[in-house]
């Protein structure tokens, strides 16, 4: 913490050689120092400015926090310019490479990759968790014929709180983890039921003799067969694209989830409420305007033409571009190779061909390179969830599924962290005040 000087400088007592700033607040001419950590100052030492005695004090003003760090992780970190994305210090390649999804989502948790005897563990636990009680099965058949997949998955996700009460004694670790481990086990199961409820089709239970990703497409394609067979291919694609939509640091979604969790609520209402900020288009539902371009587009000897539109300002080159990531972004890299296998299997999408058109013509554009627009992880994983039937309704909820566990480490996180308190941000009101009521025949 920083203080004033008598003569209005201010000298840092906490800043050590030359990590702090020195602000003129102009209002008073007093001078204060403010120490630097790890890159940042505390909005808070910030307060102590003020015109006059009886001031607030000064506040930051960050709509979309796109500059104020809410937290500290140590669970996933990005370098946008670079183009690296590792999860507690492992590089994406090498756990899309050689790692499942859900050894990946223990690493998430715990901090660590699993010893053997950890891991089987970990995935019996997951493994017998898989069932949701039969109440939920029966309220998911209660939605209307066309409800969107995401809206039952948030709908039932919510309402696992009420059969599982006793998850919000949060500050109880054995407690944390048995719902951690039921929360990565049903969220497949609830969203394959959403999945079959659109289709119409009977619900299919899990098969605790699959792994991860194989029971999940069971309980999505199984029809009458006595033993559903996942195409081993698929599978390690699906779980190559679940190990790549695990976590990405404090997207909004995230934000949401350790919002809501730091009012200590239970974590199924926590991961509701990322689940309802996946949903949103500007956050989950990139892939499915991905896919519609492409569908528009039509051919590949209309690319060209549609380039020229994009670059004209009619509109974006959807999979393009992103916030963070001024480089490749290190996902799209592998989903392009998991498209080649998925696509071995299906038989090839006429619309890759225009993606491949697409994407060739962009990074060769003076547009998209000055502007350090490249392929993002949106840009191929939708021709994948075309590949396996899926709806477009369903390309969120396959976000959702694997989003999972980013959501539980980073709830896990914050409230074991001292420093975190019931999220609640500052306002600059620009209302009218203290007006005196109109009566109704005076208005
Ligand atoms: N197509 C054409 N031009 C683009 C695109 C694009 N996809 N993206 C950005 N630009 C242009 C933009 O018009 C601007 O040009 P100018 O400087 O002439 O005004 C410049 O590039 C900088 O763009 P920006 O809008 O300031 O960049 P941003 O960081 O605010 O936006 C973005 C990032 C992802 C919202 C944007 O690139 C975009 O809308 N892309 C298409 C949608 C998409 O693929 N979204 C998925 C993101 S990845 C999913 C995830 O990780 O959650």
């Amino acid at each position: 913490m920083s203080t004033e000087t008598t003569s209005g400088q201010v000298s840092g007592n906490g800043a050590s050689g030359n990590q702090s700033l020195t602000v003129t607040d102009n209002r008073t001419g007093k001078t204060f120092e403010l120490p630097i950590t790890d890159g940042t100052v505390k909005a808070m030492d910030f307060r102590q400015m003020k015109a006059a005695d009886d001031d607030f004090g000064l506040m930051t003003y960050d709509p979309a926090f796109t500059n104020t760090a809410s937290c500290r992780s140590a669970v996933t970190f990005i370098d946008g310019d670079a183009g690296i994305l590792e999860y507690r210090g492992y590089p994406i390649e090498q756990l899309a490479e050689k790692s499942t999804y859900v050894e990946v989502a223990y690493l998430l948790i715990h901090g660590e990759l699993p010893t053997q005897p950890q891991l089987d563990k970990w995935v019996h636990d997951i493994t017998v968790h898989t069932f949701v009680h039969e109440n939920v099965k029966s309220f998911m058949q209660g939605f209307r014929h066309d409800a969107h997949p995401m809206g039952m998955l948030c709908g039932s996700v919510g309402a696992l709180s009420t059969f599982y009460p006793d998850a919000n004694d949060i500050k109880d670790p054995i407690n944390r983890n048995i719902q951690t481990i039921r929360l990565l086990a049903k969220m497949p199961t609830l969203a394959a039921f959403a999945y079959r409820h659109g289709m119409g089709q009977p619900y299919v239970y899990p098969d605790n003799d699959l792994d991860y990703p194989g029971n999940f497409l069971n309980m999505m394609y199984k029809m009458t067969e006595l033993k559903y067979q996942p195409d081993p291919r698929l599978a390690r694609a699906l779980d190559i694209l679940f190990i790549l939509h695990a976590d990405h640091e404090q997207n909004c979604s995230t934000s949401a989830v350790r919002s809501v969790g730091s009012s200590q609520v239970d974590p199924y209402s926590a991961v509701t409420a990322g689940i309802a900020a996946l949903y949103g288009p500007l956050h989950g539902g990139a892939n499915e305007a991905v896919l519609r371009m492409l569908q528009r587009i039509g051919s590949k000897d209309k690319v060209r033409e549609f380039i020229d539109g994009v670059k004209a300002g009619n509109e974006k080159l959807m999979g393009f571009g992103h916030r963070v990531y001024k480089n490749f972004d290190p996902r799209a890299t592998i989903i392009k190779k998991a498209v080649d296998d998925v696509f071995e299997v299906t038989g090839v999408n006429p619309l890759l061909e225009i993606a491949l058109e697409l994407e060739k013509i962009a990074l060769e554009d003076e547009y998209f390179v000055s502007r350090k627009l490249y392929p993002n992880v949106d840009f191929y994983s939708g021709l994948i969830y075309e590949a396996l039937g899926l709806p477009t309704s369903m390309f969120p909820v396959m976000f959702a599924i694997p989003r999972t566990s980013g959501w539980v480490a980073q709830w896990l996180e914050m409230v074991q962290d001292p420093e975190q308190k019931i999220a609640r941000p500052r306002q600059i009101y620009t209302g009218d005040r203290t007006r005196d009521y109109v009566g109704m025949g005076s208005r």
